[in-house]
């Protein structure tokens, strides 16, 4: 199966209104997260995409290193949300819940999602997203949501140790390549229909829905905040999209963004 990406196969058939009908594809690029935000701020369309067949300088979230060989899937999609800054950081949410029903769907495999963006086959993560917001006053100007799905590569042959324990990838677990640009039509139909879908009902019918995922709910966790850790329960994720804790001395704390492990 090639690992060239095209654009027309990238949009034949698509089934959206407006996200990808507008795309933007590099062989090689820096970060699509990056060049999405440079897009914006030219004034690119909601719905926009730009994507990558590898990245130099991908990242993730607390500006981690985030590793894009070629195989993968590394896109970032431009929204202009008629939303608060509040309510605009719910979309990772969003994200990680149409990355987890395509990923059940379509191939059958056993997804969780963990807070806040993160999404997991049977265990090991699969998929990471990146939210990224550009604000003027009270009003969202745009957000950019990076999607990273370890896709066609074996993790073991191209991730440093460090990442072997904790990372997968859709061939590593199904032992066979996908389809890129049938993975990214679906990726791109599901999250246009929730993204609807939270702007009409709000981010707390979404959430619903993304806790059925959320196989760390109930479990002991503990939570990197710079360089503070907690411990303790994970209770639930609040309508903020707050990680609820319930700490050794029984206090609950709402933690906003942060690093979650699970403890064994
Ligand atoms: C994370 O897990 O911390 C988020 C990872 C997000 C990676 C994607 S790959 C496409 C887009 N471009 C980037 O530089 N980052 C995101």
């Amino acid at each position: 199966m090639s690992q060239r990406i095209s654009i027309d196969k990238l949009q034949e058939g698509l089934q959206t209104k407006r996200i990808g009908r507008s795309i933007f594809l590099s062989r090689e690029v820096g970060s699509t997260n990056d060049w999405a935000k440079e897009l914006a701020e030219l004034g690119a369309e909601e719905g926009t995409v730009a994507i990558a067949e590898t990245q130099t300088a991908g990242h993730g979230r607390l500006g981690k290193e985030w590793f894009s060989p070629r195989g993968g899937l590394w896109f970032s999609v431009i929204l202009r949300p008629e939303m608060s800054p509040s309510e605009a950081i719910g979309l990772v949410f969003v994200a990680g819940l149409a990355v987890a029903e395509v990923l059940r769907e379509k191939y059958d495999l056993k997804v969780e999602t963990k807070w806040p963006n993160d999404v997991l086959v049977n265990g090991k993560k699969v998929c990471g997203i990146l939210a990224e917001m550009n604000t003027k006053g009270r009003a969202v100007k745009f957000v950019v949501l990076g999607f990273g799905v370890n896709a066609n590569f074996l993790v073991e042959k191209v991730f440093p140790r460090s990442l072997k324990e904790v990372a997968t990838s859709l061939e590593k677990e199904l032992g066979q390549k996908v389809r890129l640009e049938e993975l990214f039509k679906g990726l791109l139909e599901r999250l246009g229909s929730r993204y609807d879908e939270c702007a009409e009902r709000g981010l707390a019918f979404l959430l619903a829905d993304w806790k059925k995922y959320a196989g760390f709910l109930g479990r002991r966790v503990e939570v990197r905040i710079g360089n503070e850790r907690l411990s303790g329960v994970a209770l639930d994720v609040d309508a903020r999209g707050a990680l609820v804790l319930r700490l050794e001395d029984g206090a609950t704390k709402h933690v906003l963004a942060g690093d979650v492990s699970l403890e064994l």
